[in-house]
């Protein structure tokens, strides 16, 4: 299976990465394809709600009138089978970077090969996903109909602990 990971953080070792290295550890082991785009490091403004990309019949139709980094992202979602969205919690939801590439998807409306998802979430506190799973849940499992595969989360210590690491491994091989 294609697997587009689009992680959030900004921080490249930080305890989002920790998991997601995890993640496609044990996916790659079990024989999955795993692409993880650090949306961080990319340019990706937000939509501009032009609607160049939902005119019916022209050539430009599903594309993105935005010329950033989110045209290399395009190819991988619509080859992609599942979609894990990873994240730091900023403010109770994701960050606003991750959030960018998210509304991009508005080009594409429904990306052709997309059947399944998983959320990953790293935080300071406890029980403070309920803006990012919110989201998920309603525009990924809902709107874009993908099957839930699972939901991860660390808080304080929990963050890069032996433990979560395995975890989230084993998730990866169990898919
Ligand atoms: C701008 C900002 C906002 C944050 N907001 C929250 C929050 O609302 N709740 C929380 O528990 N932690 C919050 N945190 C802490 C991060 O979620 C936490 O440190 C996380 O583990 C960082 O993950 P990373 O190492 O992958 O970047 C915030 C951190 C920053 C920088």
């Amino acid at each position: 299976m294609n697997i587009l990971v689009l992680n959030g953080s900004p921080r490249p070792n930080g305890n989002t990465a920790a998991m997601v290295s995890a993640f496609s550890e044990g996916a790659t082991e079990n024989g999955h394809q795993v692409t993880v785009v650090n949306v961080c490091q990319k340019k990706i403004a937000g939509c501009l709600a032009c609607e160049y990309c939902h005119q019916k019949d022209s050539s430009h139709e599903r594309q993105c009138v935005q010329q950033d980094d989110m045209q290399e992202i395009y190819p991988v979602l619509e080859e992609a089978e599942m979609i894990v969205l990873a994240s730091p919690v900023y403010y109770h939801s994701f960050t606003g970077q991750l959030q960018c590439a998210i509304n991009r998807i508005y080009a594409l409306d429904k990306p052709k090969n997309l059947k399944k998802a998983a959320l990953i979430l790293s935080s300071g506190s406890e029980d403070v996903y309920g803006g990012a799973i919110y989201e998920y849940q309603n525009s990924f499992l809902d709107y874009l109909k993908l099957e839930n595969m699972g939901i991860f989360t660390a808080f304080d210590k929990q963050n890069k602990s032996e433990e979560k690491m395995n975890e989230l491994r084993e998730f990866g091989r169990s898919l």
